[in-house]
């Protein structure tokens, strides 16, 4: 028999498949929006609210974020790479963005000045090429310095800064719109003590402030603070707040003086794809490492660690249907995971659990996943990959 060649050209996956047709995160714009509007009442009105929406957003979607976090009221973004800076643009994002990764090669600072993205500058050499491509331009290139308190990673030189910036000074075309350092322990359990790592981390920042006589200096920001660091208090806020994960809805440690509440904005849910029930004492899954020990019943949903699920978090989950917890049983697959539902009848195929999210009285929060497997909250949002569809729910 003739195989019909057929004919794909008109196909339009995208539009075709239904994003919910399998397993999708779902993204509140409204929580972003609330969130921010209230960590920036926790601000002195001077201070703006750089929202941080790096790594697309924390996996929500950097377009959703941003547009919802400026209508919250974040005045700046923060991205990590030109890619992502440059995608914001051309969704008509026209808010001040800063890359907070380093871009060192002359060609990438000309992207980045061609697109209105501000670079991170940590050393003399890539302060000189910003004031080339600014003079060629007759014009002055905007840009952050940034400083090494502690962190050990980007920034300049804590000991030779003060004899650098009189360098940077006096360059003409170049404009430094900001000068920040990154905290590295704000999330520790005794950064609020005032012995912690990240007190004197702000010690240091506000010493080299004062020695570059800052108060005599205009227009430029001064920035520290993460979400750990903006929970700290007023001393860490200065003209501006960089916030990723508190604006996402996660608190970035346990205790909190702050009266905050902030909601979470992304829900996980997967599909029922398959049902079956196995006798007493069947291995499920790879390595059968779990074994019934009873008559269960299995859902297969399809959501894998090709998803972004850490593989190591099989059997250490529960998801929710019907405000009801069901173990996740065996290795998480792949593409695919099997959950216990003994004793419900009203779990079946095409039946819609949630993996991360709350309904009624039960709530799974990334930050427990990532008790469970060792990781950070962070980490978890990022694993997602664009496999997964993003679809904004309000
Ligand atoms: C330089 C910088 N500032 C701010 C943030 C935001 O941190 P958080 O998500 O803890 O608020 C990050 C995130 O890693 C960062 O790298």
């Amino acid at each position: 028999m003739n195989n019909p060649k057929k004919n794909f050209d008109n196909l339009n996956l995208e539009g075709d498949i239904d994003p919910t047709q399998r397993a999708w995160i779902e993204v509140s714009g409204k929580a972003i929006e609330s969130n921010v509007r209230q960590l920036k009442s926790k601000l002195k009105n001077s201070c703006e609210f750089m929202a941080v929406v790096k790594a697309d957003g924390y996996g929500h979607d950097a377009k959703v974020v941003s547009e919802n976090a400026i209508k919250g009221g974040a005045s700046q973004l923060g991205v990590a790479t030109l890619k992502e800076g440059i995608k914001l643009r051309s969704f008509g994002i026209n808010v001040p963005i800063l890359i907070l990764s380093n871009i060192y090669a002359k060609k990438d600072l000309l992207t980045c000045f061609r697109n209105d993205l501000m670079p991170t500058v940590s050393t003399i050499r890539e302060c000189l090429i910003c004031n080339n491509i600014g003079k060629s331009n007759n014009l002055k290139f905007p840009l952050h310095l940034k400083v090494d308190t502690g962190m050990s990673r980007l920034g300049f030189e804590f000991k030779q800064f003060v004899q650098e910036f009189n360098i940077i000074k006096s360059l003409e075309n170049i404009d430094v719109k900001g000068i920040y350092s990154h905290l590295a322990c704000a999330d520790d359990e005794n950064a609020f003590n005032p012995k912690s790592n990240a007190q004197l981390q702000r010690e240091k920042f506000q010493e080299l402030l004062r020695l570059i006589n800052i108060d005599k200096i205009k227009n430029i920001k001064i920035h520290l603070a993460n979400s750990a660091g903006m929970i700290l208090g007023k001393d860490f806020h200065f003209d501006m707040v960089r916030v990723g994960l508190a604006m996402y809805g996660y608190y970035p440690f346990e205790k909190i003086n702050e009266k905050l509440f902030l909601k979470p904005a992304l829900c996980l849910k997967a599909k029922v794809t398959f049902v079956r029930t196995i006798e007493k004492g069947i291995g499920v899954s790879y390595g059968n490492k779990f074994v019934s020990h009873r008559k269960t019943k299995l859902a297969v949903l399809s959501i894998g660690y090709a998803d972004g699920i850490i593989r190591n978090l099989s059997g250490k989950i529960n998801l929710i249907h019907k405000e009801k917890l069901y173990p996740q049983v065996g290795s998480i697959t792949m593409d695919q995971m099997m959950v216990d539902i003994t004793g419900s009848d009203d779990i079946k195929v095409d039946s819609t659990m949630l993996l991360l999210g709350s309904e009624g009285q039960q709530l799974i929060s990334p930050i427990d996943w990532a008790d469970k497997c060792n990781s950070i909250t962070w980490e978890i949002l990022c694993s997602f990959k664009n496999r997964l569809p993003r679809v904004q729910v309000d």
